[in-house]
């Protein structure tokens, strides 16, 4: 058995994740629990290809956090050809496995076994397309045009994947190429096998090459391996039966496939992935994993598939194809525990595979066998893990910062323990708070208002899913031995009583009020009041400067100042009370306005954002960038380059892009704009005789990620 505390496995029944944690199979594999690591391309490889020590702790530390088992994501057969990423793992080559080898030894030093995905990416290979390398694709591939690139910044584009210098030069295998494509596979198994891995997975999804030639979209063929669903499963079959014949029958190998190809006329159908699957299952295979692909022809339906906002996204799909094979069945797709834990139990798939919730805690499966969700960092689902691969850098995790760094970042005891005092209980504040009284220090954190949270609190409301890191954050902060003082104000005063050794500011941003005229009235709120009015944090200050009687009435007996200790209770009363009139215009096309912006859209608001500069929502990662702005285009109305001139009592006069005047009717205006750095706290305390240290916001505005990171940081190193 493995590492894990054996003491909790032995109640498993009593613990609503049982389901969950009992052991399965997939042909000869015994595997501890139902919880798969899905796979990711990390961008964690060296950049020959090889596996060094990143990329092992990286496996290692979700090894030793309890899953059953990892899929090490799109390791290349034909490495570099067929890449799309530039620290793609490559198992083309003999001089490949010792890495690989490593890799294997330190999962199953945890007792965890690891799976091979093995990836030609076909007419995807960016790193081809980049570097002037021929793409292999079983026809000529129909030109996409979609929006992706508008949302892109300069910064961004000057590295984003598949641009180069080099024209796209195409190739439509023939048969020596498609004989070729089946030995890449088959030796790279073998070598999968060589370096000790348990099985290998073919990746038969997301548009590479063997999903290329199963999708009739990308496959116009008209020899045997083109045509009817028989012929375009030809290749995949062929290197399924190659693959057996190199690995041994004992050996196994599954697939993953596309339970169905969205927005791809003529693409692969759910009833397609059945007779593939079925197929798959008499030529040999162990398993099926089942995702989704969607053609991009826009951004957004990136997070459609393969990586889906919606929860569950891929389960029906899943139990279709399980109930027509015997073989046991694999999905993914934002499946919560409890969700995974009920449709395994009533046989609509067999094991749960988790991608981001991995990268945002290693730890799920231990954490769920001691029965303590409260525990888990969760996945914020703002898409930063994958954007990095857009734009060809290493994978990492907003909320996470050990993701990828595994073996540079450990959190150790601390060598001489002091007296820490972190001032400013938002993510920052509490993330450093928790690492440094993890490490043994004795931690203070002093809070103005009444309650833990900061920003984040005001982030969760905004997009609910930043309010389970809330949360985590505050469960861990109160399990912690970390002395919390609510309603209190840092001063030299409160520095001598407490005496630290050390401070830490996380005050958060500053938020200056633009000079626009019309700026001061009754009707625009700042970012700061609108927050501090839903959150509680001084609230009856605005309230008073904000609000007529009637509305403060509202507010008070809508309960909301009673409700602010939970992000999910404002959430729902702020879809029956909110201070802003039908038609608002959000100042600022930045993180902060779009995010407002989608929260007030879903309730009924008429949604103008003005956004000065020529793109929005830079701060936001590429992917929940493109997902934002689909809703704010498609729902409201987003101008760029526009120059605010004036707010009357009932609109706002601004000049659009060409400098034509234009006056949108608002009863509520909200200034998104203006958040910067803000050392007042910082200097307050400035000569107490103790060193201070800013971090988060109020040392340089980079939202929950840079709060989270730098939150660690601070942790670690004090
Ligand atoms: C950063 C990242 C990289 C991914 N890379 C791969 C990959 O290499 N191969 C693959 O089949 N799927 C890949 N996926 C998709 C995941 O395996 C998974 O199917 C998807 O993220 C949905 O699961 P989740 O909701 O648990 O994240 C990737 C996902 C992420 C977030």
């Amino acid at each position: 058995m493995s590492t894990i505390d054996k003491d909790l496995l032995k109640t498993p029944m009593r613990n609503p994740y049982a389901p969950l944690l009992q052991p399965g199979r997939i042909g000869q594999l015994e595997i501890r629990n139902r919880i798969i690591m899905s796979p990711m391309g990390s961008n964690f490889a060296e950049n020959d290809g090889t596996c060094g020590e990143r990329i092992q702790a990286y496996y290692e530390a979700r090894a030793k956090g309890g899953a059953g088992l990892l899929t090490m994501g799109v390791c290349s057969v034909a490495f570099p050809n067929g890449t799309g990423e530039p620290f793609q793992v490559g198992v083309s080559r003999d001089d490949f496995i010792p890495g690989l080898a490593l890799v294997a030894a330190r999962v199953h030093k945890h007792g965890a076994k690891i799976a091979m995905q093995l990836q030609h990416g076909g007419k995807t290979a960016a790193l081809d397309r980049a570097q002037g390398r021929e793409l292999w694709v079983p026809s000529i591939p129909k030109m996409v045009k979609n929006d992706m690139m508008s949302a892109i910044t300069r910064e961004e584009l000057a590295t984003f994947i598949g641009i180069g210098p080099h024209p796209v030069r195409i190739r439509v295998m023939d048969h020596a190429d498609i004989a070729q494509m089946v030995e890449y596979f088959a030796s790279a198994a073998l070598r999968a096998k060589q370096a000790g891995f348990d099985a290998v997975e073919l990746h038969g999804a997301h548009t590479y090459i063997l999903a290329g030639f199963l999708s009739a979209y990308s496959n116009h063929r008209d020899d045997e391996y083109g045509g009817p669903l028989e012929n375009r499963a030809r290749l995949l079959l062929d290197t399924l039966r190659a693959v057996k014949a190199r690995v041994g029958a004992d050996f196994p190998v599954w697939i993953r496939l596309d339970g169905e190809e969205l927005h791809t006329p003529g693409g692969i159908t759910l009833a397609d992935a059945i007779a593939t699957a079925r197929m798959c299952e008499a030529a040999g295979a162990d398993a099926i994993s089942v995702s989704a692909y969607a053609t991009l022809t826009s951004g957004v339906v990136f997070t459609e598939a393969p990586i889906p906002q919606q929860p569950g996204a891929y389960i029906s799909n899943a139990a279709a194809i399980k109930s027509a094979l015997t073989i046991p069945v694999i999905t993914a797709g934002r499946i919560e525990p409890e969700v995974a834990a009920q449709a395994i139990s009533e046989g609509q798939f067999d094991f749960v595979a988790m991608a981001r919730k991995m990268l945002a805690d290693p730890e799920i499966p231990i954490k769920l066998e001691r029965n303590r969700p409260q525990d888990i960092r969760p996945c914020i689902y703002c898409y930063a893990c994958v954007s990095e691969i857009f734009v060809n850098k290493r994978v990492k995790c907003a909320v996470n910062a050990q993701t990828g760094h595994e073996f540079e970042l450990p959190i150790e005891p601390a060598t001489s323990p002091r007296h820490v005092l972190v001032v400013g209980g938002g993510p920052a504040g509490m993330e450093a708070a928790r690492v440094a009284a993890l490490r043994g220090h004795k931690v203070t954190l002093v809070e103005r208002s009444d309650r833990l949270g900061g920003t984040l609190f005001f982030a969760g409301l905004a997009y609910p899913e930043n309010g389970k890191l809330l949360d985590y954050l505050v469960e861990q902060v109160k399990q912690l031995p970390i002395e919390v003082m609510l309603s209190t104000e840092a001063s030299p005063e409160l520095i001598a009583k407490l005496k630290p050794d050390t401070i830490l500011v996380a005050s958060g941003a500053r938020r200056a009020a633009p000079a626009i005229q019309g700026a001061g009235q009754r009707h625009v709120w700042s970012g700061d009041e609108l927050r501090r009015l839903m959150t509680g944090d001084r609230a009856d200050e605005v309230a008073k400067a904000k609000l007529n009687l009637a509305e403060r009435a509202l507010f008070k007996a809508g309960g909301m100042l009673r409700v602010t200790d939970s992000a999910e209770a404002l959430q729902s009363l702020s879809k029956l009370w909110m201070p802003l009139g039908k038609q608002v215009v959000i100042i600022g096309g930045g993180l902060v306005g779009l995010e407002l912006a989608e929260f007030l859209l879903a309730r009924g608001r008429q949604v103008t954002v003005l956004e000065p500069g020529d793109k929005a929502g830079r701060e936001l990662s590429i992917v929940r960038r493109w997902r934002v702005l689909d809703v704010v285009t498609s729902h409201g109305q987003l101008h760029l380059k526009a120059s605010v001139r004036e707010i009357t009592s009932q609109d706002v006069i601004w000049h659009d892009a060409e400098g034509v005047e234009q006056r949108t009717p608002a009863d509520s205006v909200v200034l998104a704009i203006g958040a910067e750095a803000d050392d007042q706290v910082s200097g307050l305390l400035a000569n107490c005789g103790v060193p201070v240290q800013r971090i988060g916001d109020c040392a340089s505005v980079n939202y929950i990620e840079g709060a989270m990171h730098d939150g660690h940081r601070a942790g670690r190193e004090v």
